[in-house]
């Protein structure tokens, strides 16, 4: 019952389906069955309370809850180990549950994974593991389709009830034809285009599609990076520039202080470690993630240069969580950024809008949590934004002046015109702007 699983029940429940949501967290069972959402996503407490009303949703830690299930989804998480391979305990675990399970079914049952999982691990690990576990034969008494999400936090129940594609990949077409049926009666007139494919294909296009993504944002923040250094240039123009060639597109090339969250740095490290253990550097993926690396350290020496030394000046930092609309703080920028103010003995103030809970855990007593934006702008040296919270968006050059011992402001997420801010007597920095940019925003503009 995590951002993956919990989203698609709900989803699920809203549409009619009748969804029992396995889970070995006793803290998370009981939150579900009170309608409370364990973590945060849009529209994911409306979802739960309207599925809890239906009574088409309930949570439980039973392990065999599937056992009466037309189809079971695997979708636990597949965390990191040392050195970057994929840690597949928990989806062993659960194929050892799912086919004790399939001991005591009467029906055929479908397996998906949802997980993400590196090429071969349906083939060779989840099923056999299901199959020795039951002792039930697949193609027969259960089949096995792996089904890979694309699904963004903080869109995550879009994502899922509007998919762009939704890719499902086999060894048994009658599998491919069950599961295609069902997103048949599931999206309706919204079925998206369906791939039929192996499982390695299947799995490997997760990767490939995360892989992408990544590359395509450190593709532009290195641009930014060589915009800086030429003045009058600015990263947002030529990011505007080159989306409108249809073989690039305008989607996911907005520069700033790099790329976090639960899924890139876990996917991308995971792709290079099995890539490497085939024989293959894969330097491409390799570069998209130093660049990444270097990319947060950025805000650090920005603020330096703005400040000369961090020793006892007071830096607010706008923005924890690793994007916008989520309470989500795994693998965020925010983090090494203020790691790397505390090291130079910042004093550090934080805020964001959902994530303060989870900055806690992580930063304990080391830094001053805010009660709000203005709040974490009071007495400020300097601010750096993290996150593009549209909150943030909103504030105005008057707050950061008013509230603020110095008005600097470095902008990592490109939310602030800089003219308007330097105009109101702002020292703005921001990430791929040019130096001594004089010219108007209204000339730059994409018509
Ligand atoms: C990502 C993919 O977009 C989903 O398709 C996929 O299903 C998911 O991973 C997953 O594997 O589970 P998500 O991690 O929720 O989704 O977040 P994204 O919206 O992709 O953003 C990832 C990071 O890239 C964020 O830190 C974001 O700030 C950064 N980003 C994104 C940029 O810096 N610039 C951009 O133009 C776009």
């Amino acid at each position: 019952m995590g951002r993956v699983g919990l989203v698609l029940a709900v989803a699920l429940a809203k549409h009619g389906y009748e969804v029992v949501g396995i889970d070995p967290d006793k803290r998370v069972t009981e939150m579900l069955g009170r309608g409370e959402a364990p973590f945060y996503e849009p529209n994911l407490k409306e979802y739960l309370a309207a599925v809890s009303q239906k009574k088409t949703f309930t949570a439980t830690r039973h392990a065999s809850a599937n056992s009466k299930s037309d189809i079971t989804y695997i979708a636990v998480g597949t965390p990191t180990r040392p050195g970057g391979t994929i840690d597949l305990t928990y989806v062993e675990q659960a194929a050892k549950m799912i086919g004790r399970s399939l001991r005591v079914a009467h029906q055929h049952q479908l397996v998906v994974i949802k997980s993400t999982v590196t090429p071969g691990t349906a083939r060779t690990i989840v099923k056999t593991i299901i199959e020795d576990e039951s002792k039930k034969k697949p193609g027969v008494d259960f089949s096995l389709c792996s089904n890979p999400e694309f699904l963004r936090e903080g869109h995550a129940i879009h994502d899922t009830e509007i998919p762009d594609r939704i890719i499902i990949g086999s060894d048994d077409p009658a599998a491919i034809d069950k599961l295609e049926r069902f997103y048949e009666d599931f999206h309706g007139e919204k079925l998206p285009s369906v791939v039929r494919t192996s499982f390695e294909n299947a799995e490997l296009t997760k990767y490939a599609n995360n892989a992408f993504l990544a590359t395509k944002v450190s593709f532009i923040n290195c641009i930014a990076n060589i915009a800086e250094r030429v003045p009058h240039a600015d990263v947002e123009s030529i990011a505007a520039g080159i989306g409108l060639d249809e073989r690039i597109g305008s989607k996911f090339l907005n520069a700033g202080l790099g790329w976090g969250g639960s899924c890139f740095p876990k996917d991308l490290g995971a792709l290079l470690s099995f890539s490497k253990r085939l024989g293959y550097g894969a330097e491409l993926v390799a570069a998209t993630v130093e660049t990444n690396k270097k990319q947060a350290q950025k805000a650090v020496r920005f603020a330096k240069l703005a400040l000369g030394s961090l020793a006892s000046k007071r830096v607010s930092v706008l923005g924890l969580a690793f994007k916008p609309d989520t309470d989500d703080m795994r693998e965020a920028v925010s983090i090494p950024v203020i790691k790397g103010l505390l090291k130079q003995h910042a004093i550090v103030t934080v805020w964001d809008p959902k994530a303060m809970e989870n900055a806690h855990r992580i930063f304990g007593k080391t830094v001053r949590y805010a009660t709000s934006a203005s709040d974490c702008l009071e007495k400020a040296d300097c601010c750096i934004v993290a996150t593009e919270w549209s909150e943030f968006r909103k504030l105005r050059p008057s707050t950061f002046r008013e509230k603020m011992r110095r008005p600097r402001v470095i902008d990592g997420r490109r939310l602030y015109d800089a003219d308007e801010f330097r105009a109101a007597g702002i020292h703005l920095v921001a990430i791929g702007l040019g130096p001594n940019k004089t010219y108007a925003r209204s000339f730059d503009t994409v018509r």
